[in-house]
């Protein structure tokens, strides 16, 4: 063999071997090891005029540092805590190039950030309180959470979101004509634990009813919807969940309902994401943008297991993918289908979703309801707690892999090409030409899938192929990939140079 051609099969081997990006494969925490390596969103959404914040999520060894070039006028950057805040007045969309620099080395992105009128340019990460704790949540506990967050650098992979769910008010509304906080459970109030957030970076949501109670029987934001949304914003709220029980069936109903929420919302003086929650019974996904909504309920309430087949309460992970998988078409940025919250890592702990620690699901299953969620271009919402995760729980929710297919600025939900008896093959065209597809294993038996350029339209032999959980390049597509799947499980692959 000449010298070049075995370099050259020593390089083509080597990468075949090498991991294409950092992952935590062997279960330490990573995260904060090595170069820096900046992490998505990489395009950031918010009205003109409102307060702007956001930290740059950044895997590395610490102590790092950033910069930011190009900021518009209005922003600026803590280069120590990696902060950018302020507010901009006119609209446009700015390049910003963020560089971030440790004592191994430096990494260099593009982000654009665009000051209009739409928010969630990607789909929202983050935690909310009701998927283990339902009704027990009180402000230490989301104080915790934001620690755990920062310090097990899930804040770092771009989770910025805390939300606290029903149960933080008080049954009837003051006599001031605004919504009581529960004294015990809030005993320094919303805006303490919003400032709290915020000061790391973070960003707090709450939420409400259309109508006089919650799901929970506590105060709703009916006939009030603009005292209640300047509260928020007086607060610092930065997300409404706005949930619908106790309110009238009707499509029609639903929308004046809600619209009323959005332009009160939208009337504050900041950006807040409004997050519409009426379980998809009246097609919210041809209305809710329209009426100000960021991400929309496609299914009713998610429990905590693999299929409604096994046990109950509330809708299985496979349940709620096959109702939300013919909804690709109305996702896109600014504007997503949510397939209700993440329940990775819960095992049968809930205290609201099937509690009585029943259910719960395989890591492999929870490994499989993620990359779905990924895949769908879901709000990425975890509920777990997670202060005390497992290695498993922790490296399936911290994948920066399959975050980015999630993230990916192009903002398309995967379609499903292929719905067998036992596997579905997904699809998700990402930037760059490239594209993610995904094979389900639905069954509890080994199976064999094969992924070639006749099953998949736009596929050729010529494609490079990435395995995204294993973080392998594994050559080109060639005749086929063979794909061995373990029962229950979701390999993802990313297609590169069609
Ligand atoms: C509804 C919602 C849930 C949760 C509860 C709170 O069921 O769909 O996500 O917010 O209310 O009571």
């Amino acid at each position: 063999m000449k010298k070049t051609t075995f370099y050259f099969v020593m390089f083509v081997l080597l990468g075949m071997l090498m991991p294409f990006n950092l992952i935590y494969a062997d279960g330490s925490n990573k995260i904060f090891e090595g170069a820096p390596c900046i992490n998505p969103p990489y395009i950031i959404g918010n009205y003109p005029e409102t307060t702007f914040l956001f930290y740059i999520p950044t895997s590395g060894e610490r102590p790092m540092a950033w910069e930011a070039d190009n900021l518009p006028k209005g922003l600026s950057l803590n280069s120590e805590t990696g902060i950018i805040s302020g507010k901009v007045t006119d609209a446009g969309e700015y390049t910003v190039t963020l560089t971030a620099t440790n004592r191994l080395g430096k990494d260099k992105q593009q982000i654009i950030i665009r000051i209009g009128e739409e928010l969630a340019l990607t789909p929202p990460m983050g935690w909310n309180s009701w998927n283990t704790f339902g009704r027990h949540l009180t402000e230490s506990l989301i104080m915790e959470i934001a620690d755990a967050m920062v310090k097990n650098g899930m804040r770092d992979l771009g989770y910025a979101y805390i939300n606290i769910d029903d149960f933080w008010q008080l049954k009837e509304r003051g006599a001031d004509g605004h919504i009581q906080i529960n004294k015990e459970k809030f005993p320094n109030g919303i805006k303490y634990v919003a400032d709290y957030l915020h000061e790391r970076g973070l960003k707090l949501g709450i939420y409400s009813d259309a109508a006089e109670y919650t799901c929970g029987g506590v105060c709703g934001s009916i006939g009030y919807e603009d005292v209640d949304a300047k509260d928020f914003a007086d607060w610092g709220v930065d997300l409404l969940k706005y949930d619908y029980c106790g309110a009238p069936f009707g499509q029609q109903e639903a929308i004046e309902r809600y619209t009323k929420m959005g332009k009160a919302l939208r009337a504050t003086n900041r950006s807040i994401i409004y997050s519409v929650c009426e379980w998809g019974q009246r097609e919210p996904w041809k209305w809710a943008k329209q009426v100000g909504g960021h991400y929309w309920r496609t299914t009713g309430d998610i429990g905590d297991h693999w299929s409604n087949k096994v046990i109950g309460p509330g809708l299985g992970v496979m349940e709620i993918t096959d109702m939300n998988a013919s909804l690709s078409e109305y996702a896109g940025p600014g504007g997503w289908n949510d397939p209700d919250m993440l329940i990775v890592g819960i095992s049968g702990t809930s205290m609201s979703i099937g509690g009585n620690n029943k259910g719960g699901c395989s890591d492999e299953q929870y490994r499989s309801h993620m990359s779905l969620w990924c895949m769908m271009a879901s709000p990425l919402l975890c509920g777990n707690d997670i202060r005390t995760m497992s290695r498993e729980t922790f490296e399936t929710l911290t994948n920066r892999n399959i975050i980015a297919i999630n993230q990916d600025v192009l903002g398309k939900q995967a379609t499903r090409s292929i719905r067998a008896d036992y596997f579905d093959i997904w699809v998700k065209p990402l930037s760059n030409n490239e594209m993610a597809i995904a094979c389900l294993n639905r069954s509890d038996k080994l199976l064999d899938v094969l992924i070639d350029s006749k099953t998949i339209p736009g596929l050729t032999a010529n494609a490079e192929i990435k395995d995204v959980w294993a973080g392998r390049n594994l050559g080109k597509l060639s005749d086929g990939l063979n794909v061995k799947l373990e029962p229950y499980q979701c390999k993802v692959y990313i297609f590169s140079g069609k």
